[in-house]
């Protein structure tokens, strides 16, 4: 399938060969740098959008702050915070992914640049917003009252805020992820420059935020219409005894993973994952011109009827061992992308999600009016359109 899109030609190669056949990229025949049309002015040189060899030095180098020592720390770390931000909550009706979107930019903000809440952390948030919202525009010149001006602003302001922030980091270092790259070497004792610490910090900190936002928001969404399943993951949280989870106890919730891998299944977080060609090379007999733009879609994917039962349908145990649909193909199921540039934040983010929606499932009752579907705003990422409004009950 080809389109026309962001002032670019994009050729759509559908279903898990051709996410095979662009990720595993024998031959180094697609280029991320694609991605800089869409977020470059926002998040320059980020991992995602690093080629090659190039993208292999840093990823080793970053590796070492998603370790699994690292991740137990920021798990530690973020129960408190998830706990304080759940008590400010009110019952009756809210808006649900407005409340989940503040409290994972907060739990960022604490875990991965070592900031408690307070003015400097609200500005710093504001600025990363901006930046964000920015690199969806349709008005993509730095007009006054523009989202992309306040894009460019928001970056200038995040570059210095970090930089400024670096050598204290390097003298002193925590628990937290910028803390870790500003120390994270290869086994060579390769280290990031300052630049390289601050432009990773701003496409981590991007890339954490919204995608967990939708996976939980989405995951909240199916259990108010379907409470079945809501007190399957209530029961299997209360059987823990405990609203502090420790890392190891995240293999016991087995409902709450197939129920994740579902809502990551209806709504792949990243729709879209484009490349550009880097030779010419075929795939099934199309042919492809280097320097065309190539996209593979997770959504689509996740949606043909030749291996999904049903695929509209919310059924989590589709994913257990007795069915397993995922299994049929090693890129079938792929909200996470797949080869060198598998998604690094996979067990932050998966980690993150749980312990959420565990002290949430503890605390609140979750419905929404019968009949209620979530209309799905596709501007850029897949939030909810209305921002999910729900009515929360306390349970005691
Ligand atoms: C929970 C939901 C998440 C989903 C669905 C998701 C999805 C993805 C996808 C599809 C990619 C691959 C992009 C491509 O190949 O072009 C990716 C890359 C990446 N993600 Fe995630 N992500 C999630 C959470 C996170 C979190 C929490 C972090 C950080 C803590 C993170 C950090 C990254 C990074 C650094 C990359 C670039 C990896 C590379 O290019 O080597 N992600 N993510």
């Amino acid at each position: 399938m080809r389109i026309n899109a962001f002032g670019i030609q994009i050729h759509f190669l559908l279903g898990p060969d051709a996410n095979q056949f662009v990720f595993q990229n024998r031959g180094n025949l697609f280029a991320n740098a694609r991605w800089n049309h869409f977020v470059g002015p926002f998040f320059p040189r980020g991992l995602m959008l690093l080629d090659f060899d190039e993208h292999r030095l840093h990823r080793r180098i970053m590796n070492a702050a998603f370790s699994h020592e690292a991740l137990v720390g920021y798990f530690e770390q973020m129960q408190q915070t998830i706990g304080n931000e759940l008590s400010s909550w009110t019952t009756g009706p809210c808006l649900l992914f407005k409340r989940l979107k503040a409290m994972t930019l907060n739990i960022g903000s604490e875990v991965f640049v070592g900031q408690t809440p307070g003015a400097e952390a609200d500005a710093v948030n504001a600025a990363f917003l901006d930046a964000v919202q920015a690199a969806t525009s349709i008005i993509r010149l730095p007009l006054p009252g523009t989202r992309w001006r306040a894009g460019i602003q928001g970056r200038a302001l995040l570059e210095r805020h970090f930089l400024a922030a670096i050598p204290n980091q390097r003298r002193r270092p925590r628990n937290d992820l910028f803390s870790r790259l500003c120390e994270a070497r290869t086994e060579d004792g390769e280290l990031f420059s300052d630049e390289d610490v601050v432009n990773h910090m701003i496409f981590v900190l991007m890339a954490a935020h919204d995608t967990s936002t939708i996976t939980l928001s989405n995951m909240v969404y199916q259990l108010a219409r379907h409470p079945e399943w809501q007190e399957r993951l209530r029961a299997e949280s209360r059987a823990l005894g405990t609203a502090t989870l420790a890392y190891a106890d995240l293999d016991q919730l087995e409902s709450m993973t197939l129920v994740m891998k579902e809502a990551l299944r209806l709504c792949a977080p990243v729709p879209i994952l484009p490349r550009g060609v880097t030779a010419d090379c075929a795939f099934k007999g199309l042919r492809l011109k280097a320097g065309a733009t190539v996209a593979v879609s997770p959504w689509l994917t996740h949606y043909l009827p030749a291996y999904w039962r049903e695929p509209e349908r919310f059924d989590p145990l589709r994913f257990a061992a007795d069915r397993a649909e995922d299994k049929q193909h090693a890129f079938l199921w792929t909200p996470f992308g797949g080869g060198a540039h598998k998604c690094l934040g996979l067990h932050f983010g998966t980690m993150e999600v749980k312990a959420i929606l565990h002290q949430l499932l503890l605390r609140y009752r979750i419905t929404v009016v019968d009949g209620y579907v979530m209309p799905q705003d596709f501007t850029s990422l897949p939030i909810p359109k209305d921002r999910l409004p729900v009515r929360l009950e306390a349970l005691h």
